[in-house]
């Protein structure tokens, strides 16, 4: 049976406006950060503590993080690579913060400039102390269904990172098809990987659509019970380090497939569909959702 309902984790602030060829404006990011909360997203990342010669696109962290809408029940988070990263973030009220890391060591590399064992041991700086203090964390354990560098990757390497991750103090790690390459079967054993050691809150999917497999991986981890799905609007994103990669799952396509699903989302179709239409404004392109493309209903 499916679940009766799920938990979408809305990365569009941050994994789609990094990865944009323009620096968009503070006030137009907090304006579709404004504009996803109103269709009754509830978590939503909205920036990266990272460093701002690797990722200009996200320098205004400090600023976004500090000017945040104030709405019930609504979660904002960030990444936070470092104890540097971890010191921003506590120079803000941003409840929650997301480690990231690769199950692909080249990855790594070109992604934060370290070692996977480096990487981990540095997250001995943010993890602890974060929870410490108060916040919520959470893992990303990148490229598990392929590296854009390595080719295939063997999930037990990403299952034994999300051990070390969960051990520190994460709540949940959110898998990450990286590069859109996923297909079925695979993600079935995947995720039967996962949750033969991990419960289900802790398991979240984050499925970039590059080869428009992303759907139909996300009804893979539905039919086996995974009730956090990563998306973003109107398919927006990327990463820098994993050329060529594109976005997200596009959350409106999700929430459409959901309701007709009748699988509660608590997000308004309608006003998510808004949203998108604010995130194509605020990036000034075409975005590739279908249902952001074609409406909601004809
Ligand atoms: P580094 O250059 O090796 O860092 O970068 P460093 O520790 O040697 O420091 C160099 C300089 O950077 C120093 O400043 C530090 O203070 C500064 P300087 O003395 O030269 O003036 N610095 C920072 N500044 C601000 N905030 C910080 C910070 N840390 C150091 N937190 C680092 C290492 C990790 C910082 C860098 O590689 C980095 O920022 N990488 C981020 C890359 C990134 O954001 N990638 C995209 C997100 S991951 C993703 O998209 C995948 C995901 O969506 C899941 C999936 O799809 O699978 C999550
Ligand atoms: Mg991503």
């Amino acid at each position: 049976a499916l679940p009766d309902s799920v938990s979408i984790y809305e990365v569009s602030p941050r994994d789609g406006l990094q990865n944009e060829a323009v620096t968009v404006p503070t006030t137009r990011k907090l304006r579709l950060i404004e504009a996803l909360a109103q269709a009754g997203l509830t978590r939503i990342e909205a920036t990266s503590f990272v460093s701002p010669k690797w990722v200009p696109q996200l320098a205004d962290a400090d600023e976004v993080a500090g000017l945040l809408p104030r709405v019930p029940d609504v979660t904002f988070s960030a990444l936070c690579p470092n104890a540097k990263g971890l010191e921003r973030a506590l120079t803000t009220k941003i409840p929650e913060i997301a480690v990231f890391i690769s199950a692909s060591e080249t990855h790594n590399r070109k992604n934060v400039n370290n070692t996977v064992e480096g990487t981990l041991a540095a997250f001995g700086e943010v993890i602890a102390p974060a929870v410490k203090a108060g916040l919520r964390v959470r893992g990303y354990v990148s490229t598990l269904w392929g590296c854009p560098y390595e080719g295939e990757i063997d999930p037990r390497a990403g299952l034994r990172i999300a051990h070390r991750l969960v051990e520190m103090g994460c709540y949940q790690i959110s898998l990450g098809d990286t590069i859109g390459v996923g297909t079925p079967k695979q993600t079935r054993d995947i995720l039967r990987l996962f949750m033969s050691e991990f419960s289900i809150p802790q398991i979240a999917m984050h499925m970039h659509d590059t080869r428009g497999t992303a759907l139909a991986n996300v009804v893979v981890g539905l039919e086996l019970g995974i009730r956090t799905f990563d998306a973003s609007v109107g398919g927006l994103g990327g990463c820098p380090y994993a050329p060529g990669a594109a976005g997200n799952v596009a959350t409106e396509d999700l929430v459409f497939m959901l309701d007709g699903m009748g699988v509660k989302t608590g997000v308004d179709l309608e006003k998510l569909w808004t949203a998108g239409q604010v995130a194509k404004a605020v990036v000034g392109r075409d975005l590739p959702g279908k249902v952001h493309k074609a409406g909601v209903r004809s």
